[in-house]
């Protein structure tokens, strides 16, 4: 996959064949907001990345919710699937998303070491940075308010993951808007994939 528009077109097609989305316009929707935040995140943080790459990943980051009813784990299904149409490299971006390791910590699901499920790379911090601050409808909102959104919208267990989680989720945040403040010490705290 080598062009965004391959990228949205695969994504149209995974969206109109799921049956486990219930708003699909939404669906696009979101991925295309993050495609766009996690762009303007990479331009401020003036790190040498494949912007074409950093867009599809933003765009396909969720796709696990398509292909699978599992919602809970869909970071993992999402890269398990990406990994089966040889995006290796989308896959990996979109592994560690949000709160999976807490989740994966709890669930045990396939025996997963939750240890392999930490923010490595720059892109995978800026996933996780770009969905902490995509509100409804696009609107940038603060760390607090996300998670104060999601928790609204949620039940008791995601209650107990992302407060078990929360600190190492806004430690990504942080450092990510410590990058796009011109912070140098940071960069070396992950990779660039
Ligand atoms: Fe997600």
């Amino acid at each position: 996959m080598n062009s965004i528009i391959e990228a949205l077109d695969f994504l149209h097609r995974q969206v109109r064949q799921s049956s486990y989305i219930r708003n699909k316009c939404d669906f696009i929707s979101h991925g295309v907001q993050i495609s766009y935040i996690v762009d303007e995140t990479r331009i401020a943080s003036k790190l040498k990345m494949d912007n074409v790459e950093m867009r599809i990943a933003g765009l396909l980051h969720d796709i696990g919710r398509c292909v699978s009813d599992d919602d809970l784990h869909h970071p993992i299904t999402g890269a398990d699937f990406l990994e089966e149409q040889r995006l290796n490299r989308i896959a990996k971006i979109i592994r560690t998303h949000n709160f999976i390791k807490e989740v994966v910590a709890e669930t045990g699901y396939k025996n997963i070491d939750p240890e392999s499920l930490n923010v490595t790379t720059w892109q995978e911090a800026f996933i996780t940075y770009a969905s902490m601050i995509c509100g409804k409808d696009g609107q940038k909102v603060s760390f607090d308010e996300k998670l104060e959104m999601q928790r609204k919208k949620r039940d008791d267990f995601f209650m107990k993951i992302s407060t078990i989680g929360e600190p190492r989720i806004r430690e990504i945040y942080n450092d990510v808007e410590l990058l796009k403040s011109g912070n140098k010490d940071i960069i070396k705290k992950y990779e660039v994939l």
